[in-house]
């Protein structure tokens, strides 16, 4: 494999004229020189790196490839679109079938409206809750991750405590503290925010209790709040429909981003019929949000997801994976925690403060070309073939095998900001 010789040069040039050579990003920061910055190309389930090595992808752009990277169906929509135009003075008709599709498939929907990424879905998600009754709390789980404005960005660097001053912070699948900050709130909740698992870097990932997501329900009703569910990174992978349908719970507003046109750049605000008018009163939009290229591949996307059994493809290849990977860890002796679906798996390593197992096996992985992440969750895509699970798991057998044989001498993790970040 050829490592790096692009890339270096490629993070070298940034370095001058893009600020921390990648700004945001966590990850460049946090991942080892195993992982490479840019890429040139992807295929499918296949990614290839600006040196040209290929790997079979388990990040999917951290979500947005649902269906397998430049998926036919969807290209050939955004092309026969972009053909008659992208960006207009208004939008094309794609809007309105988009709107129709997306009421047609999600439980709770009356409307959608659209607009570019997962933090412009859920920043809306807030202006309209608040909007309905006029009121200004907005009840958020500690630490969740509902994208990078201010109201949420985890980085508080140049972020002010006002533009925080009407968020109240509970504590996930935990009903007494989400009461505590209703109570708190004193009457003024507008909205509160729930994703449909407790998803975060660094941790074991976990699914609330039925009894919770009800309990939220009844506290929002109650009150006259609006539940709001974040599906920016689970919507599609994990049903058809809002995730926490399956606990016979439906929000009144949901934010719907990455897989929306499997990797065109669109997100959405669908609501229920009570929250119509707050959503008719409030000023949003974007010289982008209106472009019918996204649209038009999102209309395809969401007609693969109507029309396919890409998610029981997705489940069935996931769940052999995980099988494999828990079979070689026991084989190895080296336990692993394989948290969360399968088709959005975490996997950790036990006994492992300064995750130097989890990145060993990982980087592993990365240099025999199987990308996989160490401390974030991965995804799954429908262009994933049983052999490629075979390719994958023979790497990751090679990886305990090497990360036992290495264990006794493995040097201690000195990525000063990882150890930071994990509290070390
Ligand atoms: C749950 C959740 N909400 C919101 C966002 C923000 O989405 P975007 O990065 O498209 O702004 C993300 C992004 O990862 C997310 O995971």
């Amino acid at each position: 494999m050829k490592r790096n010789s692009k890339d270096s040069e490629l993070r070298e040039r940034a370095r001058q004229v893009i600020p921390k050579g990648m700004y945001g990003h966590e990850s460049v920061a946090l991942l080892s020189e195993d992982y490479p910055q840019f890429f040139s190309r992807a295929e499918g389930a296949y990614l290839w790196d600006c040196d040209d090595n290929r790997y079979v992808d388990y990040m999917c752009a951290f979500g947005p490839n649902l269906l397998g990277y430049r998926h036919r169906g969807v290209e050939d929509a955004a092309r026969a679109q972009a053909a008659m135009g992208d960006t207009m003075t208004g939008p094309s008709e794609a809007m309105v079938v988009l709107a129709e599709d997306l009421v047609s498939m999600i439980g709770h929907a009356a409307w959608a409206m659209f607009c570019k990424n997962g933090s412009d879905a859920t920043s809306m998600a807030m202006v309209t809750a608040r909007a309905y009754r006029d009121r200004r709390k907005i009840l958020v789980a500690k630490g969740t991750y509902h994208g990078s404005a201010p109201w949420n960005t985890p980085n508080i660097k140049g972020i002010t405590a006002e533009d925080r001053a009407h968020i109240i912070y509970f504590n996930y699948n935990d009903l007494d503290s989400t009461a505590d900050a209703f109570r708190k709130a004193d009457g003024d909740v507008a909205g509160v925010f729930a994703t449909p698992f407790r998803h975060e870097t660094f941790n074991d990932q976990y699914a609330p209790s039925a009894e919770y997501a009800l309990g939220l329900r009844k506290l929002c009703d109650d009150a006259d709040a609006l539940l709001i569910l974040d599906e920016v990174r689970t919507g599609f992978r994990l049903s058809r429909d809002c995730s926490w349908s399956v606990h016979g719970v439906q929000p009144d507003l949901s934010a719907w981003g990455k897989v929306l046109a499997n990797g065109y750049p669109i997100s959405a605000l669908v609501g229920s019929e009570k929250a119509r008018s707050a959503a008719s009163s409030i000023y949003v939009t974007g010289s982008f949000w209106f472009s019918a290229v996204p649209m038009a591949a999102a209309i395809a996307t969401l007609r693969e997801i109507r029309t396919t059994d890409y998610l029981e493809r997705i489940i069935a290849n996931s769940t052999r994976l995980r099988a494999g990977i828990a079979a070689q860890a026991a084989a190895h002796d080296i336990p692993v925690r394989q948290t969360g679906p399968s088709q959005m798996p975490q996997i950790l390593f036990d006994d492992d403060p300064d995750m130097r197992k989890g990145y060993f096996w990982a980087g592993f992985a990365v240099r025999s070309g199987v990308y996989l992440h160490p401390y974030h969750n991965m995804f799954f895509n429908a262009a994933l073939t049983p052999d490629d699970i075979d390719n994958t798991l023979d790497i990751t057998d090679r990886a305990f095998a090497e990360l036992k044989r290495q264990l006794p001498s493995l040097p201690a993790q000195s990525n000063e900001l990882l150890l930071q970040r994990l509290g070390r």
